[in-house]
């Protein structure tokens, strides 16, 4: 670090990175007051919440109860979750979608109601969705509002690199506070020194550690990586959720096809028997069981029948309802060569969602003071072992205004930051191999997905951090010599999350929700969180 070259004294009161739902959600409800820095590596509207197909979860049928969608979302996290937040964030979800309403988002009705379509793990209808692209409407309508506040300032075109704390002040202090964050200029290559008095780290899951994700390019577990570094603790990284449909293309790597299909009657089919299979893996729910049962009945009719993909078939609903239920996936599919209203379409599993992550209290508090986390990049106690379907938006929305709310009412205790050293450049050089950056890069999504799958052991597990172990040595060498890059960022913290999963994986000796390795199949008698300590 430069000490003669300080950075200036802050602009603004509190920083969020990452803007997606969690994120701008966060802005807008602290922008009431505090004045607000936005930072996004590329776009704006770069994260998963555009992305997202199926909905919002939220009792809103006079038929459905909050205990029913608790125990649903107990029953799908095998135990695992805690359950104060489950109350508290299903209790919320009725209030996040009226504010959404608000703002704009056009939700799909039913005469005077919300039309509520359906997932699997849960035992009513209450998706509230806009068409099968509702993450878009979610994330144009955050982003119009937070884009005619003035309290927002929102710049995209910044890679965070690794959070401010006491060990960067001018005058050292060392202390784990967390005073804002180093942020590559993705244009100029410039770093520079952002501070504040809070920072909110809402930068979405880790899901392009694995080879075949339905997560966009940009989730490479960033600010789990950044806030491990920093001396936060994390949780649960075992835990990670593999959809069960994502689309079988050469072309088109990671397109998701929704679990509402599903949820509207959709059957899989081994293309091989031309049979329903989940009859035999689970009678009673069928395609409607939880995400990991389905996964892993798809995964083991691939092996066995040594398949390609299997078949998801909606054909046999009338042409008009499947057009109107999935406007965006007829279309896409349609432009591909598929017509889903007469054909079935070929999916496999796919890596679609980080439940574990940064360890946060109920206000959003990470362990290290002035850091606050909210969404997918975090550990709730929400999802337990595994996700209940649509209801990772909701999440978004409950600790976004959670961490905003905490950090209202404790206003007056915030110091403002000390002056801190700006980034040093004078020992690193211009990078002479982006080719080792692309290697390294494939080779962790390889082994991840072969190593660390849906179906796990022992063995395979420790092959891969002994994988880890040779490329940590190999990226951080790299990293204190070259000029850093938004690729050899991501690389690092790619990296970093494939090691707290493994780590995570290799600490728990049962097999609960996701996490299912052939060594210990049993599940425990009691849940427990895997927390791992910096
Ligand atoms: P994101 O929306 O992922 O945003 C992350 C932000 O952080 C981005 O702005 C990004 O640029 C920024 N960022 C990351 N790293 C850095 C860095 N180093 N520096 C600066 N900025 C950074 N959930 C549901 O509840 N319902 C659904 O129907 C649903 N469908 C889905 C479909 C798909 C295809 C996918 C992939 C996910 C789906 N999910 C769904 C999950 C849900 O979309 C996500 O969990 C949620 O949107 C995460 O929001 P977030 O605000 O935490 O992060
Ligand atoms: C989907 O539409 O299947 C995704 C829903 C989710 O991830 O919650």
């Amino acid at each position: 670090m430069d000490d003669l070259n300080a950075a200036t004294g802050p602009a603004y009161d509190v920083i969020i990175v990452g803007s997606g739902a969690a994120g701008l959600t966060a802005a807008l409800a602290l922008a009431q007051t505090l004045k607000v820095l936005v930072l996004a590596k590329g776009e704006l509207t770069g994260g998963s919440t555009a992305w997202a197909q199926g909905g919002i979860a939220a009792v809103l049928d006079a038929g459905d109860t909050f205990e029913d969608h608790i125990r649903d979302t107990m029953v799908a996290g095998a135990g695992l979750n805690r359950l104060e937040t489950v109350e508290f964030v299903i209790e919320r979800a009725p209030h996040a979608i009226e504010r959404l309403a608000e703002l704009g988002v056009p939700f799909n009705t039913d005469g005077n109601s919300l039309h509520l379509t359906r997932e699997g793990g849960h035992s009513h209808r209450r998706i509230v969705h806009v068409d099968d692209a509702t993450g878009w409407a979610v994330q144009a309508a955050l982003l119009k509002a937070a884009q005619t506040n003035p309290n927002i300032t929102l710049l995209p075109g910044r890679a965070c690199i690794d959070l401010i704390t006491g060990r960067h002040e001018q005058r050292y202090s060392g202390s784990g506070r967390v005073w804002g964050v180093y942020a590559l200029d993705q244009e100029t290559g410039q770093v520079e020194a952002h501070t504040a008095r809070a920072t909110i780290l809402a930068t979405g899951g880790a899901g392009r550690v694995y080879q075949f994700s339905t997560a966009p390019r940009g989730a490479t577990g960033d600010g789990i990586a950044m806030a491990w570094r920093a001396g936060a603790r994390v949780s649960n990284m075992e835990m990670m959720q593999f959809h069960p449909t994502c689309l079988y293309n050469l072309d088109v790597k990671n397109f998701l096809i929704t679990e509402a299909v599903r949820g509207e009657g959709g059957r899989l089919i081994n293309p091989r028997t031309g049979k329903r299979f989940m009859t035999f893996y689970d009678p009673e729910r069928l395609e409607l069981a939880p995400r990991d049962v389905v996964a892993r009945a798809i995964d083991s009719e691939i092996k066995r029948f040594g398949l390609d993909y299997v078949h998801l078939d909606i054909s046999h609903q009338p042409p008009e309802f499947v057009r109107e239920h999935f406007p965006t996936i007829y279309d896409k599919l349609l432009g591909l060569g598929l017509d889903m209203t007469r054909q079935p379409i070929p999916v496999v599993p796919a890596q679609h969602y980080t439940c574990g992550g940064i360890l946060i209290d109920m206000n959003g508090k990470t362990d290290l003071p002035g850091l606050y986390a909210a969404g997918e990049c975090t550990e709730s106690g929400l999802h337990g072992a595994n996700r209940l379907a649509s209801n990772s938006l909701l999440e978004c929305f409950v600790f976004g205004e959670a961490a905003a709310a905490h950090i209202l009412a404790q206003w007056d205790a915030f110091d403002a930051p000390p002056p801190v050293r700006a980034w040093d450049e004078s020992r690193v050089i211009e990078a002479d191999e982006e080719v080792v950056i692309k290697q390294n890069w494939t080779e962790i999504r390889r082994f991840m997905w072969n190593y660390v799958g849906i179906v796990r052991t022992t063995k395979r597990l420790e092959r891969a951090a002994h994988r880890i172990k040779l490329l940590n040595d190999e990226i951080e060498e790299y990293y204190r010599h070259f000029r850093v890059s938004t690729d050899l960022i991501e690389l690092r913290n790619l990296l970093q999350s494939a090691d707290l999963i493994v780590c995570s994986a290799l600490k728990r000796h049962e097999s609960r929700g996701l996490h299912y390795t052939l060594d210990y199949p049993e599940t425990g008698a009691e849940a427990r969180d895997t927390v791992l300590v910096p």
